[in-house]
């Protein structure tokens, strides 16, 4: 049985690194997991309750939301922009959970990866683990996942000149993995 992971990098730039930690998911993923190209949240406009009705929900937003509650599990690479997410990230959440009472990430499995600055990301890291839990998911996150000065050590093509940061990402796989599987 294979396993549907959605991906979002918090980060748009073409050489991120937090793009770079999906690609490189998607390099050493096991078979049973099927990691997707990260989506292209930068395509949703800023949540507005206004365009969150029936006759005026953008069809980018519709699909992002179906996008959220057809995947098994959903690989977050956040950059930390000011001791927390980046407002694109944050967007996509927002979205993800409403309209109020189908919050398609309750119940979710996700699984949290920070490329940051010196703090390697702990405190946005922190925050979305609280966020996605407070939203009614569950997250995996052994072993922690927290590049400091990530745009040195991997790039946007997933390659990398440190093997314990690939180390990291195939046991964390793993991990999500066995959660997935004995669910
Ligand atoms: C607006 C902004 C705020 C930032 N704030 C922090 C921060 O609070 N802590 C930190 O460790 N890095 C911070 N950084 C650095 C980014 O987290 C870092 O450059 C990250 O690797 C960018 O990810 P990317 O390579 O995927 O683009 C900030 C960068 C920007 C642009």
């Amino acid at each position: 049985m294979a396993f549907n992971v959605l991906t979002v990098s918090g980060s748009l730039r073409a050489a991120s690194s937090n793009t770079g930690l999906i690609k490189m998911a998607q390099r050493l993923a096991p078979a049973e997991l099927v990691i997707a190209d990260p989506y292209p949240i930068r395509d949703l406009p800023f949540y507005d309750g206004d365009l969150d009705t029936p006759e005026t929900l953008p069809a980018v937003c519709a699909a992002w939301r179906t996008a959220v509650a057809d995947c098994d599990a959903l690989l977050w690479a956040a950059p930390e922009y000011n001791y927390s997410v980046s407002g694109v990230m944050k967007n996509a959440i927002d979205w993800a959970s409403r309209p109020f009472g189908a919050n398609a990430l309750g119940g979710l499995v996700s699984t949290v990866v920070t490329s940051a600055g010196g703090g390697g990301g702990s405190k946005c890291q922190e925050y979305l683990i609280n966020v996605l839990g407070l939203l009614g998911g569950t997250v995996v996150n052994d072993p922690e996942i927290g590049l400091k000065m990530g745009p040195g050590l991997v790039s946007a093509d997933g390659s990398t000149t440190d093997p314990e940061v690939e180390a990291l990402v195939s046991a964390r796989l793993a991990n999500l993995l066995a959660h997935l599987t004995n669910a």
